[in-house]
């Protein structure tokens, strides 16, 4: 039985939700970890236009190449997202210089995306190093449990928006609960960058959408549309994915507003789901200055093509949500999708882009994340810009690249301390910071 079926008995629908959010589905599906039964395939081009000539300068990418894969990739793989709301308002709820021990400033902005306080909104938690030259660069990523997940500092307001239900008492009815402070604390490396001279910006990404099918019911999708949650979508349009992107731009509308904050060196970051949110983001939104994609796997930094992991029929029934409905035209069709992941990264050219995998993470593809990360390179090369530097992918805890960074961690899937040290240092080098 299909998931949207399965979810209208409110049971086995809340058994669904939480299957989905930890990655199982209901239907069996078996993933290839063997790399022997990876089939052949071919890359589509991105230095091949639509009428088959041949890209051979950064002029004529920025003008032709560039927007006809943004255009396929928002037709065919994430949807169509609007532009930034008339009206919306920024609201400091709180704002203290001596957090952290007085390390850092810490603001809390309401982002009232129609300018309604009653309509939907963004709560940015942000720490701004106190010793520091202001305007100071930004870290900007989404988080999974609400902004007081991030750190132990009890001043961080608990979000009161929904959240799937968590293990240990940290989500109780579809609330986060004190004990949630800091909970994912160990996937924040706060204070090591403030240390470098970094800010930190989050929010929680059900202030967008809540990660569910129905979902979007509650979330921006539907509060920017006339017909709110009775809207049909077309097969294009925004799906979870394109939404919490848009986020990430909204966000970034505050930022060019803050003067702490330097605009021009935004990185915008995210692990899994959330990396997959911040390539899109990065792709569609130039201001991004720098894009780090922390094991986003299918649909994110790892080619769809290969079948290796996660596929795209398999994502598409745990999450239907995600991506545009054209999407699901491609289950079981990957060599007939227009573009593949290396053309996400090669859209973020000629900015700075990291790809990070870990060992154990086979269900993310580590080799079909470097693999795409490789296939960017030709359009840095367009801009005399060293990508990787490497032929091979490397072996495990050594960091590669230039203008794209690529490392693979031993370990599972998730952001750790090593990660983020790759990150700041990635960021410090091509911001000019010691
Ligand atoms: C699931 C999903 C992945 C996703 C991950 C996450 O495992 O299949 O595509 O990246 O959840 O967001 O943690």
């Amino acid at each position: 039985m299909a998931i949207s079926s399965l979810m209208k008995s409110p049971v086995l629908g809340c058994l669904c939700i939480w299957l989905a959010a930890i990655g199982v589905s209901a239907a069996a599906f078996q993933p290839n970890y063997d790399e022997a039964k990876v089939p052949e395939y071919r890359l589509p081009d991105p230095l091949v236009l639509p009428n088959g000539k041949t890209i051979e300068d950064a002029k004529t990418w920025e003008r032709k190449g560039r927007p006809a894969i943004l255009k396929l990739f928002t037709e065919h793989v994430y949807g169509r997202a609007p532009g930034r709301p008339s009206g919306m308002k920024f609201h400091t709820w709180s704002y203290d210089r001596s957090a952290l021990d007085g390390k850092a400033t810490r603001k809390e902005i309401i982002i009232y995306l129609t300018g309604k306080t009653n309509g939907p909104s963004i709560e940015l938690l942000m720490y701004v190093p106190n010793q520091a030259r202001k305007p100071v660069p930004v870290f900007l990523g989404l988080n999974y449990y609400g902004n007081q997940s991030i750190h132990p500092d009890p001043a961080i307001k608990i979000t009161e928006r929904w959240m799937r239900q968590g293990k240990d008492d940290i989500v109780v009815n579809n609330r986060a609960t004190e004990k949630s402070r800091g909970y994912q604390a160990s996937r924040w490396a706060i204070e090591q960058a403030l240390e470098r001279g970094f800010a930190v910006a989050t929010f929680y990404y059900g202030d967008i959408e809540p990660d569910h099918e129905e979902g979007w019911k509650t979330g921006v999708r539907a509060a920017l549309s006339k017909r709110g949650a009775q809207t049909v979508f077309g097969p294009s349009d925004w799906g979870a994915l394109a939404a919490w992107a848009w986020g990430l731009s909204r966000a970034m509308d505050y930022i060019e507003k803050d003067r702490d904050l330097d605009a021009q060196r935004v990185v915008v970051f995210g692990h899994s789901r959330h990396g997959k949110a911040a390539l899109w983001a990065g792709a569609v939104d130039q201001r991004f200055a720098i894009v780090i994609s922390n094991d986003s796997g299918c649909g994110g930094a790892a080619l769809s093509r290969r079948r290796f992991g996660e596929t795209v029929e398999r994502i598409n029934t745990a999450f239907p949500h995600w991506f545009c409905d054209l999407f699901k035209q491609y289950n079981g069709r990957e060599d007939d999708l227009p573009v593949d992941q290396h053309e996400l990264i090669a859209l973020i050219a000629p900015r700075p882009v990291y790809v990070a995998s870990a060992d154990k993470d086979l269900w993310a593809d580590p080799k079909g994340e470097f693999l795409a990360a490789k296939h960017a390179e030709p359009v840095y090369r367009l801009y005399g810009l060293a990508g990787l530097g490497v032929e091979e992918m490397p072996g495990t805890n050594q960091p590669v690249g230039h203008y794209i960074g690529y490392h693979l961690r031993s370990g599972t899937h998730d952001i750790t301390a090593y990660d983020w040290e790759q990150y700041l240092r990635f960021a410090a080098r091509h911001f000019g910071m010691p």
